[in-house]
């Protein structure tokens, strides 16, 4: 919650995707799931908040990684049914988000091979930009962090795992101690 009310509140990040997320293409990624209960809009939203940040702070390209992030997952099918897309989801689906977003939006070159390249170094391709590397840094960063959410909060709703966490707390505490 605190993250969504900074990224709210920033009005030069909103106005850079506006174009990007009212589109009903774009929107329709809060259909899809990406990591865990993260739906593929949200992840996307968080990852070119933060290519964002790291980008303007660094005085780098931060437009082109901003609409660049927000489109990078673009892919539009359910990646868990197996029947719903091609095989090897994770090496071609930069390559697919590509395309679709070319379909929608005047993207530059470099926007565009930010998508494809994203998925580096799972695929062997490397990014031509530091804004392309910073992403691929950011989106793995992102999907760390959700996959972590969705598992603390699984381990929080069950009470055996709940008094385990705080058993291990007092004993990792215990041990600081000694
Ligand atoms: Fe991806
Ligand atoms: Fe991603």
């Amino acid at each position: 919650m605190k993250r969504q009310m900074l990224i709210y509140n920033n009005n030069e990040f909103e106005n850079i995707i506006n174009e990007l997320i009212t589109n009903d293409t774009v929107q329709n990624m809060k259909n899809f799931r990406q990591h865990f209960d993260i739906s593929c809009f949200d992840h996307c939203y968080f990852v070119a908040y933060y290519c964002y940040l790291i980008c303007k702070k660094f005085h780098l390209d931060y437009k082109s990684v901003t609409r660049a992030a927000m489109l990078h997952d673009l892919f539009l099918y359910d990646w868990r049914d197996r029947n719903s897309h091609p095989r090897f989801h994770a090496f071609h689906h930069g390559k697919t988000a590509c395309e679709n977003a070319c379909k929608l939006f005047e993207l530059s070159q470099k926007e565009k091979d930010i998508i494809i390249r994203h998925m580096w170094p799972v695929t062997l391709a490397f990014p031509n930009s530091i804004e392309g590397f910073i992403l691929t840094f950011v989106d793995k960063y992102c999907a760390t962090q959700e996959a972590w959410k969705t598992i603390k909060l699984k381990i929080y709703s069950k009470s055996f795992f709940r008094y385990a966490y705080l058993f291990l707390g007092l004993l990792v505490f215990n041990i600081k101690q000694i």
